[in-house]
């Protein structure tokens, strides 16, 4: 028997591209504030390590973090800062720890990604990574038409076919996208009857056409059949009036799920944050309409005057992943938080996800956005990073290659070049584990036909493929 060496996977934190850590406003306050206790690298001084939560005394044993920073502690002389540091500052530094933390843990080369060779040790198997599709640019989302034949979407345009193998050239005649920032051509799914009906959808962000504010865009979908190469018998299932449209290049969500004859997708708050709580604006939202683009007549909000009827849920601030269980059918969904508070949200009919009002992060300039986490009439998610792993695309695994990950939740991450797997207990999440790190941008993620698990890149722009190492 052959025994393993198993080596860490070491990764600078540049990779990680999460330059931001540790920076801002939020450092200017630890360093006013706390640094003369706590030490410069939240090390320790007078007072402990803060890096250590775990080993804390009193918070987390009873005593909430904000409380305690305002109250202080007079027996162990912990000063409190209730007259001088709001809620939400208070709050904004215990992201800023949690930052740090990870930090410090990254740096000691603590990882649970194990990597030996070209061979991964993660999540009970040992696979290889094979790469499948070469050749794109910047793609952004892949659906399997059968073990052949797959759609791929790049972020500039194009719609491309990979069949037998090869990449085809992208067909003619897609939709016209604005390409700037975040937006371009998003998401693309067959419809579940497309053996009979031959529907495609493609979801992006298009212009408003409005003369006086050129760059003006909003997510739109759109259904066509791909016939000899060609992009024919358009119709447009989705599109909101020029007054909603935005100059942003950020936020435009877009993901799709096809269940009962209906299509959910997601608009992102389109950088208007308070947006995502007003229920007259599309962004913010997770919407449900017909798959023909009709609003059904029982979604949650159609008796509210002036509501916008499609909305199924809002207070949504990036929607990026969404996904139906393959069991239960509940639709999950992935949400790319600001600095910190990324998270995972079972979506159901009429709810508040709670953007801007309540959320696990701050400001990317480390100001802080709120200090409040939790309030009723509002959910929490199932699950959250903070700080961010900047989550992307969400898949359900029902493939065979890989039993023991039957209907595990698979969570892109973009900056921090990660794969996850969540262990889901009904809606809980009972582990949270690195099963890749470090090939690239994660995008999209999804079940191949030949029950792979496929993974889309970003930098380097390529699909690549996990395939389990049988041993002899
Ligand atoms: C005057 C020194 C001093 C300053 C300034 C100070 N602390 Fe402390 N802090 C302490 C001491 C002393 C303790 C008690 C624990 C120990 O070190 O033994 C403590 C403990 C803590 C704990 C850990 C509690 C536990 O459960 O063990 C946290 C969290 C904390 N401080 C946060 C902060 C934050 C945030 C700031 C800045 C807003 C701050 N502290 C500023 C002295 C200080």
């Amino acid at each position: 028997m052959r025994r393993l060496s198993l080596l860490f996977l070491f990764l600078p934190c540049s990779i990680w591209g999460q330059n931001r850590i540790g920076t801002g406003a939020v450092e200017t306050l630890y360093r006013q504030h706390c640094m003369s206790c706590h030490g410069e690298n939240l090390r320790g001084g007078l007072g402990r390590s803060l890096l250590d939560a775990d080993e804390w005394q009193v918070v987390g044993q009873g005593r909430d973090f904000i409380e305690y920073v305002q109250t202080g502690d007079e027996i162990t002389g912990m000063p409190g800062f209730g007259s001088s540091l709001s809620v939400p500052e208070i709050r904004s530094l215990q992201i800023y720890i949690d930052e740090m933390r990870q930090r410090s843990v990254e740096a000691a080369g603590i990882s649970p990604v194990v990597k030996e060779g070209e061979v991964y040790s993660a999540g009970g198997y040992q696979f290889r990574v094979e790469p499948v599709i070469e050749g794109l640019q910047l793609p952004w989302s892949i659906y399997f038409l059968s073990a052949r034949e797959a759609l791929i979407t790049e972020r500039s345009g194009q719609l491309r076919v990979w069949k037998d193998g090869e990449l085809g050239a992208p067909i003619v005649g897609t939709p016209e996208v604005v390409t700037q920032g975040q937006g371009g051509l998003l998401e693309v799914a067959a419809h579940p009857d497309y053996s009979k009906n031959g529907w495609v959808y493609l979801a992006f962000s298009a212009s408003a056409r409005d003369a006086d504010h050129p760059k003006n865009c909003m997510t739109q979908i759109v259904r066509g059949r791909i016939v000899e190469e060609r992009w024919q018998d358009e119709e447009l299932i989705f599109e909101v009036p020029a007054e909603f449209h935005r100059s942003s290049g950020v936020h435009f969500g877009t993901r799709f799920v096809f269940q009962d004859g209906y299509l959910y997708f997601s608009i992102g708050d389109r950088g208007a944050q308070d947006q995502a709580q007003d229920l007259t604006r599309p962004n913010g939202k997770i919407h449900r309409i017909h798959d023909d683009g009709r609003v059904p007549a029982d979604n949650p909000f159609v008796e509210i005057a002036d509501a916008y009827p499609s909305i199924w849920t809002y207070g949504n601030r990036n929607p990026q992943g969404l996904d139906a269980h393959p069991v239960t059918g509940a639709i999950f969904e992935s949400e790319h938080g600001p600095r910190g508070g990324d998270e995972i949200n079972r979506i159901r009919r009429g709810r508040n996800y709670g953007w801007p009002v309540i959320t696990y992060g701050m400001n990317y300039n480390g100001k802080p956005i709120t200090g409040k986490t939790a309030l009723p009439g509002m959910e929490q998610p199932l699950h959250y990073w903070t700080p961010s792993i900047a989550v992307c695309g969400i898949d359900f695994y029902e493939g065979d290659q890989f039993p023991d990950w039957k209907n595990d939740l698979f969570v892109g991450g973009l900056a921090s070049q990660e794969l996850h797997r969540l262990v889901l207990a009904g809606d809980q999440v009972i582990r949270d584990e690195v099963i890749l790190k470090g090939e690239g941008r994660v995008r999209d993620v999804a079940t191949g036909p030949d029950g792979f698990l496929y993974v889309v890149l970003n930098g380097p722009d390529l699909v690549i493929r996990l395939v389990p190492v049988v041993n002899e």
